[in-house]
């Protein structure tokens, strides 16, 4: 049936704007002054957490995440609040038992959370089968995400199939996550097309402007029959981030399906850009041009844009410049021989990791602990098989089988559950309810680091300028990606720092 309802418009710059143009630096502070503007306008979702934003806010801003929640909730009661969520891994970086899983998704609901946009790095529904359940559990929204990406064995159709069996499992809505901007337009709406003729549940799209597809992109998916599209607002859209709220309903006039907008609306939006401008200000340390505009380069390569640029900091660094375009060759072998998985948190990192490693030791002769893991089948089911000889020599390296079962589920990785974790707590003289076990669970450190500047004397005011701007940490021995924010990765209990760029 053809969807003739206006196009619902969601918007992101509370979480996905700030992460793709500021590295996850706008403070809860810096936001509230938009948060009731944002409430009035109507948006169909305000997207304003997860992803990136509660291991960097905890990290450089020292807020405690469910804190920034309750802010929000009480600044735009309107609205609906979604967050993305990083299935079984929750918002870190390794797969956590399903009790902790359950626990995050209640605690968060509990604190106002509506809608919880959860994807797996892998497109492995196993691993996004326990969060959907506990958001419906507790009576929120479960929606379930498909990762777009390009390789020979992705294709509308397979797309179309993950989406059916997503809807099966529980997701009340699809997703389509094309967090690298790479969709374009035509391959946008058969995927729609082909999404709406299959599944009851309503089709979303999220996408980037960094190749410049985003805004023709939402235009050929409401064309199809997308109920709902992901925009920002300037300074924080555009670019690598989503397009600009006015700049969509511009490229909407008179289509049927553009929602009618109010003179009070257009204020609206007029006020929290001019607010956001100021902010956007604040926080030049952790902006930057090539961020800002569209490049084709995204396209020419097919990674997301963080890669990139990602990758030009770190060849300089290793006075490697030379050796930009084999790194960008290595990227699809690796990709390939790692059964062509999609590059997003954290698989983005892992597979440009191992493509430097090969280009600067040769190709294979260092493994990273995170390409034994998904080599060996700990990420999830890779789209296609592990390369065989990739994977024997993984299985040598690691002293290690290759497993099938869902990942969690393997006997070979001891996790903590709730009670292990509560005792952990106990210990260090921490809270040990359910919210301070969640995010112990993800980010120990952080929340050391936390406790210990909460408990210290407060430091002389610094400048204005740089208000909400921490030091960066060192940066760590090895390939640490720059630019974004900076994340400690765990698998198997062996810790990796890396910079993580989209989500
Ligand atoms: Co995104």
């Amino acid at each position: 049936m053809e969807n003739n309802r206006p196009v619902i418009f969601n918007n992101t710059v509370l979480r996905d704007g700030h992460q793709s143009l500021a590295a996850t630096r706008l403070s809860t502070q810096q936001m509230l002054p938009v948060c009731g503007l944002l409430d009035e306008w109507g948006f169909g979702a305000l997207e304003t957490w997860g992803g990136a934003t509660i291991d960097a806010g905890l990290r450089f801003l020292k807020e405690w995440p469910f804190d920034r929640l309750d802010a929000m909730e009480k600044a735009c009661p309107k609205s609906k609040q979604m967050m993305l969520l990083r299935g079984q891994n929750i918002v870190a970086y390794a797969h956590l038992p399903d009790d902790v899983v359950e626990a995050f998704v209640r605690c968060s609901a509990k604190h106002g959370m509506d809608i919880f946009r959860i994807f797996d790095a892998l497109n492995d529904p196993r691993n996004m089968r326990c969060a959907i359940e506990s958001a419906k559990k507790v009576g929120a929204e479960a929606h379930g995400v498909i990762c777009y990406t390009t390789s020979p064995v992705h294709s509308i159709e397979k797309f179309v199939k993950l989406g059916c069996e997503l809807e099966e499992i529980g997701a009340d809505a699809i997703v389509i996550k094309d967090m690298a901007g790479l969709i374009p337009p035509q391959k946008a709406y058969n995927l729609v097309k082909g999404l709406k003729q299959n599944v009851k549940v309503p089709v979303w799209i999220h996408t980037h402007e960094t190749a410049g597809l985003g805004g023709a992109t939402y235009y050929a998916a409401v064309e199809a029959g997308v109920d709902a599209i992901d925009c920002s607002v300037v300074p924080f859209a555009n670019g690598t981030a989503q397009p600009d709220t006015i700049r969509m309903l511009s490229l909407l006039e008179d289509h049927p399906r553009c929602p009618k907008v109010t003179a009070r609306q257009r204020e609206i939006l007029a006020e929290v850009r001019k607010h956001l401008e100021k902010v956007y200000g604040e926080l030049s340390k952790f902006t930057s041009h090539i961020n800002e505009v569209v490049d084709s380069d995204a396209l020419n390569y097919q990674v997301p844009g963080g890669m990139l640029s990602n990758f030009r900091n770190q060849l300089k660094e290793y006075k490697m410049e030379d050796k930009f375009n084999e790194v960008f060759a290595e990227v699809p072998v690796v990709r390939k021989a790692l059964g062509w998985i999609p590059l997003v948190t954290p698989t983005s990192q892992i597979v440009g990791n191992q493509a430097f490693f090969n280009v600067k030791m040769g190709r294979w002769k260092q493994l990273s602990k995170e390409t034994l893991d998904v080599a060996l089948g700990y990420y999830g089911t890779t789209p296609s098989p592990v390369d065989p000889d990739l994977q024997a020599l993984a299985a040598k390296q690691a002293n290690l089988e290759p497993i099938t079962c869902r990942p969690v589920d393997s006997p070979a990785v001891k996790r903590k559950g709730m009670e292990d974790l509560r005792k952990e707590l106990a210990a260090k003289g921490y809270p040990t309810d359910d919210e301070h076990c969640v995010i112990w669970a993800m980010f120990p450190q952080q929340v050391d680091e936390y406790f210990k500047a909460k408990n210290a004397p407060p430091p002389p005011p610094p400048p204005a300028a740089t208000l909400s701007a921490a030091p960066e940490p060192a940066q760590s021995s090895g390939f640490a990606f720059a630019g974004k924010a900076h994340m400690r990765l765990s698998v198997n209990g062996h810790q990796h720092e890396v910079m993580v760029e989209e989500a």
